[in-house]
């Protein structure tokens, strides 16, 4: 089946948390949500700009339902204090979009420690995903997606390096954390089943889209890139759509993986796709979630309702 949102009927009612949804695909994905009346959180760690791409968004679609949180995902407690706030205002969470990250910056450690890709892309998510389950186990139809990457094709979770322990590879850790949010998911999808839940719980990735992800490659490397840009990458609003359809298509499944169809997978429609084998192995996810609660500090069970 294919995706087509703008024949899409209103989701007025809905609320959805959005994390990094000041630029980029967040940006786009939030654009995309609140054309169809869904309520969105602005989850965002810097609230002066978050405010101005509200503004920005309020000129184009001024029946915009959009709220701003403060979420920095360097900081566990950021996440739990997000979460706690969250619970306070809202009775309900349709979908939770694990979308922040950062690519290849220089080695450095969250707050709590972690090495910053595994941090901000994949142990706050996790921690997140976990506080926000009992809202979501409370509302029907609620969905979770996480955002991968091509990237995962070519990781591995390397659970004697998972923070960097040993050595630091730019790649190689944001590689990991793309893998573990890909993993994540899917792990979660069958303990969801394994407690009769209805959440769903699924990952997407973009595709390449030019967009602030990219500033921490060299200058000079970002300057002999953009002729050859058009070929291989294709803009955030497009690359956005494989996020869209993982949170309103009708036909989304538990453990589904979106991301667009065209030229190896950089860019094109976006589709269901079979991530790469080693992605589906249970071991390592079984193994990988229980580090992360432990890592985070708090067992991740899901009620049975
Ligand atoms: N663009 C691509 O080609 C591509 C490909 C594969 C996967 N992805 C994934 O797509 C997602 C979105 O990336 P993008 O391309 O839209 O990049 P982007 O334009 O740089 O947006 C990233 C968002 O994450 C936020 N963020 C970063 N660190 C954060 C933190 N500590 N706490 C809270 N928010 C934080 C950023 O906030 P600030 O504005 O404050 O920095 C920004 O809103 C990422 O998960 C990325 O790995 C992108």
């Amino acid at each position: 089946m294919s995706f087509d949102i703008d024949h899409l009927d209103s989701q007025k009612g809905k609320i959805a948390i959005v994390t990094g949804a000041n630029s980029g695909l967040g940006l786009e994905i939030t654009i995309g949500l609140a054309k169809k009346e869904v309520k969105v959180i602005m989850a965002c760690r810097n609230i002066k700009k978050a405010e101005s791409a509200k503004l920005e968004i309020i000129k184009t679609i001024p029946s915009a339902d959009i709220e701003i949180m403060e979420l920095d995902l360097n900081s566990l407690t950021s996440v739990r204090s997000f979460a706690k706030s969250f619970g306070d205002k809202h009775k309900h969470l349709n979908l939770l979009i694990e979308n922040a990250g950062i690519m290849i910056p220089p080695f450095s450690k969250t707050e709590d420690g972690f090495e910053s890709q595994m941090g901000v892309n994949y142990f706050s998510h996790f921690l997140l995903a976990n506080l926000l389950m009992p809202i979501l186990n409370k509302t029907e139809g609620a969905r979770i997606a996480t955002t991968s990457s091509i990237a995962h094709e070519n990781s591995r979770i390397d659970f004697d390096n998972l923070n960097s322990e040993n050595s630091y590879s730019k790649i190689g850790a944001y590689g990991q954390s793309k893998l573990a949010c890909l993993m994540f998911a899917y792990e979660l999808q069958r303990r969801l089943n394994k407690a009769g839940s209805k959440v769903i719980a699924i990952s997407t990735h973009p595709g390449v889209s030019k967009t602030n992800l990219f500033s921490n490659l060299p200058k000079l490397i970002q300057v002999l890139m953009t002729p050859f840009l058009p070929f291989f990458t294709h803009p955030p609003e497009k690359a956005a759509l494989p996020m869209l359809y993982a949170a309103l298509g009708d036909d989304v499944n538990g453990a589904d993986y979106f991301g667009p169809t065209g030229f190896n997978g950089m860019k094109g429609k976006p589709g269901k796709l079979n991530s790469k084998a080693h992605s589906y192995d249970k071991d390592v996810a079984k193994r990988l979630w229980e580090v992360s609660e432990k890592l985070t500090g708090e067992k991740f069970e899901i009620k049975k309702l």
